[in-house]
């Protein structure tokens, strides 16, 4: 359930991702949203990869037409968990849809939006009892 203030977009259509940014005129697009459960993406990967990467395609041209900065949260999960620690010069080894999805996501935006911050997050927390789904709550 979302809080009244807010308004719905599947910023997977361009036309209404479009139409909301540009009203909007932000100075960052900060694209966050994804379907974060493992579990869903497994089993529906086309969706996975239709939400999680081919949307991101939509963030990033809207990013460049408007030249602003767009911040794009991906994942720890997008390394295998063989090591300890990684830095930012490791190679990514995504091992499930929702890594691979994410990991391809975060491909466009470096390879594509002329102005971007990735960032790799590992576990989050918050969103209010309504509609928390992390790990807290989980
Ligand atoms: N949770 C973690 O520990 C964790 C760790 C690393 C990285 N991340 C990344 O951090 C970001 C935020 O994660 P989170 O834990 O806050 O996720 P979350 O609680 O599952 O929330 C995801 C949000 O994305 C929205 N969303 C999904 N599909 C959408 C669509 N087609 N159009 C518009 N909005 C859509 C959902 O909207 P509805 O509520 O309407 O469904 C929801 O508000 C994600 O990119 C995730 O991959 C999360």
């Amino acid at each position: 359930m979302n809080d009244v203030w807010l308004s719905y977009l599947d910023f997977r259509d361009l036309e209404s991702y479009k139409k909301d940014v540009f009203m909007f005129k932000p100075d960052f697009l900060f694209h966050i949203g994804a379907y974060t459960s493992l579990e869903y993406c497994e089993e529906n990967e086309k969706e996975a990869y239709r939400t999680n990467t081919m949307a991101v395609e939509n963030a990033v041209y809207i990013a460049n037409e408007l030249d602003i900065p767009i911040l794009y949260i991906s994942t720890a999960g997008i390394f295998d968990g063989k090591q300890d620690t990684y830095d930012d010069w490791d190679m990514p080894n995504p091992l499930g849809v929702y890594a691979r999805s994410k990991y391809m996501g975060e491909l466009f935006v470096t390879r594509h939006c002329r102005r971007h911050l990735v960032c790799r997050a590992g576990w989050m927390m918050g969103s209010g009892p309504k509609k928390d789904k992390k790990f807290i709550q989980k």
